[in-house]
């Protein structure tokens, strides 16, 4: 697709949430976007009233291929502030353009949207951590060899976005203050982006930890790219759903992670609504 194309498909997908929008929030702009990721899709469930619209009624809008990811856009408000919640994702693994990755991003910035809030499940690279708990990203390692943002620049995108301070340092405090006043436990660290879908090798895995990363995931990072070549803010927040490769004798399995992000969800649901009631 072109740079007119994918813009032309991202401006037929906000035309077609706009009205929903309206519906349910009248003339409120949304504030923040967020993303629920694997197994985190109840995070929905803490969006009030929420105005539900699949992502196969939305034109253009890659539908997620994953056990985990419902596949819609939950319009409401989360904590009193106006957000659009994103239940379910593409990843770079289920196959087509990188963009495909993006496109949510970038209909969230046709809107007008400042702020996304992503989630994710990731492996924990540190012995000292445990699964079940949440990392708050400070910063990422893009390993997956790929960016949404090849090709054409599309619309006002920044052709270089600076990742610098990728993850907002307000941001960041928000969820911090919001953990600890939930008495919560949040990690910090580093995410490594990888393609997927195998899980990774032990080997790769202390290759990972040499590189200074904390966590191993699939997912947000082409999301942040994204969002940063559009002037959108980001924070996000990993559930540590297991040991990465090699640092426990079992073998890892999709879907007892998802069960991992079962327990840890009520959490996770209090962390992302008192982060966001502060984002207004
Ligand atoms: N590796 C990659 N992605 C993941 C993992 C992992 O160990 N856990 C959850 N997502």
């Amino acid at each position: 697709m072109n740079s007119e194309d994918i813009s032309r498909a991202v401006d037929n997908a906000a035309t077609a949430l706009i009205p929903r929008i309206k519906e349910r929030l009248g003339n409120d702009q949304p504030v923040a976007a967020v993303t629920m990721g694997s197994g985190l899709e109840r995070l929905a469930d803490v969006i009030l009233d929420p105005l539900e619209v699949p992502y196969s009624e939305l034109p253009g809008w890659p539908n997620p291929t994953v056990p985990g990811h419902a596949g819609r856009v939950a319009i409401g408000t989360l904590g009193g502030t106006p957000v659009i919640g994103l239940s379910g994702r593409v990843h770079l693994y289920e196959g087509g353009n990188a963009g495909r990755t993006a496109f949510y991003v970038r209909v969230m910035g046709e809107l007008g949207v400042q702020i996304l809030f992503l989630s994710n499940a990731a492996g924990a690279i540190r012995e000292d951590w445990q699964p079940g708990e949440l990392m708050l990203l400070t910063d990422h390692i893009n390993l997956t060899g790929n960016s949404p943002l090849i090709g054409p620049v599309v619309g006002a995108e920044n052709r270089f976005p600076d990742m610098t301070v990728a993850y907002d340092a307000d941001l960041c405090d928000i969820v911090r203050t919001a953990a600890a006043q939930q008495g919560m436990t949040l990690r910090e660290g580093i995410y490594a982006a990888v393609h997927g879908p195998a899980f990774e090798t032990p080997a790769e895995i202390r290759m990972l930890r040499s590189l200074g990363a904390d966590a191993v995931g699939m997912s947000t990072v082409p999301e942040v790219i994204t969002a940063r070549a559009l002037g959108i803010r980001c924070v996000a927040v990993s559930c540590l759903t297991n040991f990465a490769a090699g640092l426990v004798e079992r073998p890892l399995d999709h879907i007892e992670l998802l069960e991992t992000t079962r327990l840890v969800e009520k959490d996770f649901q209090r962390l992302v609504e008192f982060s966001v009631a502060r984002f207004a």
